[in-house]
């Protein structure tokens, strides 16, 4: 199971810092939340703060762009350092395009669904692309409870993938915590996207990370 904490609820007083405490916790990719204040009501940050965390860091970076239109933005993400690039089915009208266009700029494509979108919106693409992020909250906000009904819809997605013997990843992001870990491993996501669970006043990155691995033991 991958850990790809999410910067958004880290101390961005400090964000070097956090990003080598996670490093050093063992996570395996950077999630970045990008949200545009209109596909989302609420604005974080852009391909700049993408780059400087890029810069600080040698794991990889995947932006999970909660933006209308996302496709104006591909190139800036790229030359971000950007692995991959999340976009919403919601916001991508014409995804068999959206999808060549990233191709074109040999970036990683991953699709999201908002929680209640349902899966068959992304089926056709599942055999085109290398990561399918099912949302376990409503986009917007990090420190969400989990919508418990996710776990069904992972097992589904999970099925879905394997009839069709595609190798798209299969993300969840959203109130991922030591407390649903488990379920959603069980369910069939092989990676987790974890934010207040590591970034928190709370606790230390280390010991975020040490709960989370405690509860896939
Ligand atoms: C929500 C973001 C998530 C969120 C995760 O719109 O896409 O990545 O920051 O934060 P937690 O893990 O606290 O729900
Ligand atoms: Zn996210």
């Amino acid at each position: 199971m991958k850990l790809a904490p999410s910067i958004y609820t880290a101390d961005f007083a400090r964000l070097g810092e956090q990003i080598q405490e996670a490093e050093r916790a063992g996570a395996d990719w950077f999630h970045l939340d990008v949200m545009d204040g209109a596909f989302v009501p609420n604005i974080t940050f852009g391909a700049a703060i993408c780059r400087a965390v890029r810069e600080s860091t040698r794991l990889p970076c995947e932006a999970h762009l909660m933006v209308q239109a996302p496709e104006r933005f591909f190139r800036d993400y790229k030359e971000a350092g950007m692995q991959r690039i999340i976009v919403h089915v919601e916001a991508c009208p014409h995804l068999y395009s959206t999808i060549q266009q990233l191709r074109a700029l040999e970036l990683q494509v991953g699709v999201a669904l908002n929680p209640l979108t349902p899966l068959s919106a992304v089926e056709e693409a599942l055999p085109l692309i290398d990561l399918v992020l099912i949302m376990s909250v409503e986009p917007g906000f990090g420190g969400q409870p989990y919508i418990p009904s996710s776990t069904a819809r992972i097992r589904r997605m999970r099925a879905m993938l394997d009839a069709l013997g595609a190798h798209a990843e299969l993300e969840v992001d959203g109130g991922i915590n030591p407390a649903t870990l488990g379920q959603v491993r069980d369910a069939g996501a092989s990676i987790a996207v974890v934010g207040s669970a590591v970034f928190s006043n709370r606790h230390s990155v280390a010991e975020g990370f040490a709960a989370l691995r405690a509860a896939l033991a």
